[in-house]
C-alpha cells in the first residue's frame, strides 16, 4: 500500500475542474466543498468529499487538520525569467523618474545589462540566487514555475542557464519548466543583425538545447525594435520543428501583431497582451492559445493593465503569472498580483483563482496532471490561514498561505 495523507475537515476546498484550460465564463465556475476532505496517496489525489468513509485508516501523524482553513490547489507561475545575474535598481528608478522601458534598453541597460551579469556569473552563483528566490515563491503557495533563458545570448551562457534550470528542478520541491528565450534581445556581438542572430539560435544553439532536453517550451520577445511578427514566425516555426513547444511575449510595449501570431501558429500561450488588439485578443480566443497576463509587470513599468475583463468576455482563457526579472518587474508576489487582478483588471476572485491554476497549468501544458484538486491528479495543494479563498484579494497583498503539499508532502508550514 502506498503512503498516505488526509487532509482533514477543511472549511472548504475550492478548485477549477478538468484538464485542459478554462475558456470564457467557465472560468468563473470553481467547485466548492464545505467541511470535506481530501485523502493523497503516492502522491496523487485519491478521493475529494464530505464527511468520507475513506481515510480513517490514515495514522494520526499523516492527517492535518484543516478546520477553518480554505484548501486549493498549488499556484501554477507559468511566466518567469527565474534565472539570471545582477540586479537593476537604478533602472527601476530611472523609469519612475519618467524614463521609458524601451528608452534605458536603447541605452544599452535593460537586458543587455543582466545579460553582461549572467554572463560573468558562475553556474553556483546563478542557482544560489535562484533557489532563494524559489523558497520565497513555494511559501507563497507556488508549487509549479516555468523558467526561461534569455540572459546569455551565446551558446555557452543559454545552456549555462539552461542547465542551471534543471539542477533546481531535482534539488527542491518546486518543479520547474523549461523555456528557451535565446530571443530575448540581440546581443551586442549581433547588433543590426537581427536575422543573423536567429540563424546562429535555430543553427548553432537550439540543435543541442534539443538533444540534451534542456527546453521544453521556445519563447520569443517580438516587439518593436526588437524581433518583429516576421521573424518571430520564422523562429517558432522551425522551433515546433525542431520539437518545442511554443510561447511568445506579445504586444507587451506595442501593438505589433504578436497575438495574432500566436492564434495562428497556435502557440500554446501569448503572455504579456497589455496592447493586444481586438483581432488579437478574437485570435487568441479562436485557436485556444492561452492569455497569460502579468499585472505585476505592467504596474512595475507604469503601463496601463492588459483588457482581462474583455478578454474572458471575449471567450479567452486567460492564466495569471508574474514575470518575475530584474528589469521589468523585480517581484514573483503573488498576493499583489491577485490584488492587482481583481481589483484593477476587473477579474473576479474565482476568475483569479483559475487563472492562477488550472488555466497556468495549461499554460506550461500540464492541465492533465496539475491545477486542480480531482481524484488522478498529483497533490499539489495549498492551505490558506482563512476559511475561504475570498480572502486572497481581500487581505490586500498579503501571503495568506499556511502550508504548501508537493506531490503529496508537506514542504511549507
Ligand atoms: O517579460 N519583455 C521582455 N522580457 C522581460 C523583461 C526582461 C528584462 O527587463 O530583463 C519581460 O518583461
Ligand atoms: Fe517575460
Amino acid at each position: 500500500m502506498g503512503k498516505k495523507l488526509l487532509i482533514r475537515n477543511a472549511a472548504q476546498i475550492v478548485t477549477p475542474e478538468g484538464n485542459s484550460a478554462r475558456f470564457g465564463k467557465e472560468m468563473g465556475k470553481l467547485k466548492q466543498y464545505e467541511d470535506a476532505s481530501i485523502l493523497i496517496e503516492d502522491g496523487k489525489i485519491a478521493a475529494v468529499g464530505k464527511d468520507p468513509s475513506w481515510g480513517r485508516e490514515v495514522p494520526e501523524e499523516d492527517q492535518i487538520d484543516a478546520s477553518g482553513k480554505a484548501v486549493l490547489p498549488g499556484f501554477v507561475d507559468s511566466h518567469t525569467h527565474l534565472v539570471f545575474g545582477g540586479y537593476r535598481p537604478d533602472e527601476f528608478l530611472w523609469r519612475m523618474g519618467g524614463m521609458s522601458y524601451m528608452d534605458i534598453m536603447n541605452r544599452g541597460g535593460g537586458i543587455v545589462n543582466t545579460m553582461k551579469a549572467t554572463r560573468e556569473a558562475s553556474e553556483e552563483e546563478l542557482a544560489a540566487h535562484a533557489m532563494d528566490h524559489l523558497k520565497n515563491m513555494l511559501a507563497m503557495g507556488v508549487t509549479t514555475v516555468e523558467a526561461k533563458s534569455g540572459y546569455g545570448q551565446d551558446y555557452d551562457t543559454e545552456m549555462k542557464q539552461l542547465r542551471v534550470t534543471r539542477t533546481l528542478n531535482a534539488s527542491q520541491p518546486v518543479e520547474l519548466v523549461s523555456t528557451f528565450l535565446g530571443a530575448h534581445a540581440v546581443p551586442p556581438e549581433y547588433a543590426g543583425r537581427g536575422d543573423d542572430f536567429i540563424e546562429f539560435l535555430l543553427h548553432k544553439v537550439m540543435p543541442d538545447v534539443a538533444k540534451q532536453h534542456l527546453a521544453e517550451f521556445c519563447d520569443v520577445f517580438c516587439e518593436k525594435d526588437v524581433f518583429s511578427v516576421e521573424q518571430s514566425r520564422h523562429l517558432l516555426t522551425e522551433a515546433r520543428k525542431m520539437g518545442f513547444k511554443l510561447k511568445i511575449h506579445a504586444d507587451e510595449i506595442v501593438s505589433l501583431g504578436g497575438s495574432e501570431l500566436a492564434g495562428e501558429l497556435h502557440a500554446t500561450s501569448a503572455d504579456h497582451l497589455l496592447h493586444a488588439s481586438d483581432a488579437g485578443i478574437r485570435a487568441m480566443a479562436e485557436n485556444k492559445v492561452v492569455s497569460t497576463l502579468l499585472p505585476t509587470t505592467a504596474f512595475c513599468l507604469r503601463e496601463p493593465f492588459a483588457r482581462a475583463r474583455e478578454m474572458i468576455d471575449a471567450g479567452c482563457a486567460v492564466a495569471l503569472a508574474t514575470d518575475f526579472n530584474p528589469g521589468s518587474g523585480f517581484t514573483f508576489s503573488v498576493p499583489l498580483m491577485i490584488g492587482l487582478a481583481v481589483i484593477y483588471m476587473h477579474m473576479s476572485a474565482e476568475e483569479a483563482i483559475t487563472a492562477l491554476t488550472l488555466n497556468g497549468a495549461a499554460a506550461v501544458d500540464r492541465a492533465d496532471r496539475i491545477g486542480t484538486i480531482e481524484p488522478g491528479k498529483q497533490a499539489d495543494i495549498v492551505i490558506l490561514h482563512y476559511p475561504s479563498y475570498k480572502f486572497l484579494p481581500y487581505h490586500t497583498g498579503i501571503n495568506i498561505v499556511e502550508k504548501v503539499i508537493k506531490k503529496g508532502e508537506l514542504v511549507v508550514g
